[in-house]
């Protein structure tokens, strides 16, 4: 088709107000919130980057089966809808719904590991990371080398190094390794999605030496769909098939219903091992609650229901990924240095790239999210030293795409805000800490300017 303008595949229906505030107000508010922008109030923010995790906009469908919700506390059929529908993408006999994806990290790894072993993912996501190391293991990431440089073109930079992996497990011995992980999309390294060939190699490693594999599966629509374009032999599959081939190569998965499962709260845990399942289970009631609601609404078990199936649309996909990918384009032809190509759900500024002046110890990533935010009023997050201390192997600002909530012309003052940023790039100068907690400290951190 010759016409190229995006347009959402939605009308809207409802609308929520933003808020604008003045240059001077946004300097008082950050100097407030330490210079760290998780301390914003929400309505300070006009655009909100931060994450794309639960923060999508539900359809009138999702509304309607929310209605339908069953809040028995046993054997809802809520419960039946959400895992027939859930089993029908990925197909694992076992679904146990939670109330977000890091306690179906924390259940997954508190029955699988022990201390001493090791846990080889392609990127751990930050809670991914803190719940394998809660647990006494050690959290390796393997993810090619591509993946570590913003500028390298690859089209599947989420990949895992398999011949890493099979380094890791030789010299670790299979015995420490419980299981591998593959995150679908690389959130940590771009959002970047991995190919269906590079999975099959990581099952048959994972196969041969009797390693369960299980899928960090938050963005898996993203990652079908990127499938589909990008590689081979897929350009006729629908998403849902991809996604239903990718997940016949593992044993399990672990999954945030906030990200591709379009909905507000919620997550779940997939595995075909009866056994585990009934640790988890036991587990689950001690700390989230029955088997058949997890911390969940029976009316949140319904939009999720629904969610993971609108997230697979094709015209919804379509659009996602064109959007993202506008967005990024236009401030890399600008020379803004990017993760090279632009994600799935966010775009990923490389904040040594941008600020080459400000060493990674002085927070570039931090000192950029909070120039984007003084000068438009836009909230992103630093995933860098601040967040990963010295594991950190990247500064980047992520700014992260809500799914279905804001339209083509706010992606148009994003380019422009960015660019005035670009434009005044030598005066932004680096952070140091005042406070910062034990554990996941750029949720907490309080910063000063230098
Ligand atoms: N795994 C990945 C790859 C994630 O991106 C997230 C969350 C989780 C696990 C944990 O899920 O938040 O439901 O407990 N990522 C959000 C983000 C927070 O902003 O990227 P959760």
């Amino acid at each position: 088709m010759a016409v190229k303008t995006i347009i959402e595949p939605f009308r809207i229906k409802s609308v929520e107000p933003i808020r604008w505030t003045t240059r001077s107000q946004r300097e008082e508010l950050l100097k407030a919130a330490h210079y760290n922008l998780f301390l914003l109030h929400a309505e300070d923010v006009l655009i909100d980057l931060l994450t794309d995790s639960g923060t999508g906009a539900m359809s009138t469908h999702q509304w309607a089966a929310v209605m339908e919700g069953d809040e028995s506390y046993a054997g809802s059929r809520s419960f039946d809808r959400f895992r027939d529908s859930i089993q029908d993408i990925f197909g694992y006999r076992h679904v146990i719904p939670t109330h977000q994806g890091r306690a179906a990290e924390r259940i997954l790894f508190g029955v699988a590991c022990e201390k001493g072993d090791v846990v080889p993912n392609n990127t751990h996501f930050d809670t991914t990371r803190a719940n394998v190391e809660f647990t006494g293991a050690e959290a390796v990431d393997l993810v090619i080398a591509e993946g570590r440089q913003p500028a390298a073109r690859h089209p599947f930079k989420g990949n895992m190094d398999v011949a890493a992996l099979e380094g890791l497990i030789a010299r670790v011995g299979r015995e420490r390794v419980p299981l591998v992980m593959l995150t679908v999309t690389n959130n940590s390294g771009g959002g970047q999605p991995v190919s269906m060939e590079n999975a099959r190699a990581v099952s048959a490693v994972c196969r041969q030496h009797k390693i369960p594999l299980y899928f960090d599966a938050c963005r898996f629509a993203e990652n079908a769909w990127f499938i589909k374009l990008r590689e081979q032999g897929y350009a006729e599959r629908t998403p849902k098939e991809i996604a239903q081939e990718m997940f016949r190569l593992g044993d399990g998965c672990t999954m945030s219903a906030k990200k591709d499962g379009m909905a507000n709260i919620g997550g779940f845990l997939c595995t075909n091992d009866d056994l585990l399942a009934q640790q988890e289970k036991d587990l689950l009631i001690l700390t989230e609650g029955y088997p058949t609601y997890g911390g969940l609404a029976g009316r949140d078990l319904e939009a999720i229901a629904v969610g993971v199936q609108e997230a697979l649309q094709e015209d919804y996909l379509r659009y996602r990924i064109a959007s993202t990918a506008y967005l990024g384009n236009h401030i890399a032809e600008a020379g803004v240095p990017i993760v090279q190509p632009p994600g799935g759900h966010a775009v990923y500024i490389d904040a040594r790239g941008f600020l080459p002046h400000v060493p990674s110890e002085k927070f570039p990533g931090v000192a950029l999210a909070c120039e984007l935010y003084l000068e438009g009023g836009v909230r992103s997050v630093e995933i860098g030293t601040l967040m990963f201390a010295g594991a950190a192997q990247m500064d980047l600002v992520r700014l992260a795409i809500p799914r279905r909530v804001y339209t083509q012309s706010h992606v148009d003052y994003l380019v422009e805000v960015i660019l005035e940023v670009w434009k005044k790039r030598e005066s932004i100068g680096g952070l140091r800490l005042t406070h910062e907690a034990p554990f996941l400290r750029h949720f907490t951190a309080h910063l000063k300017p230098l």
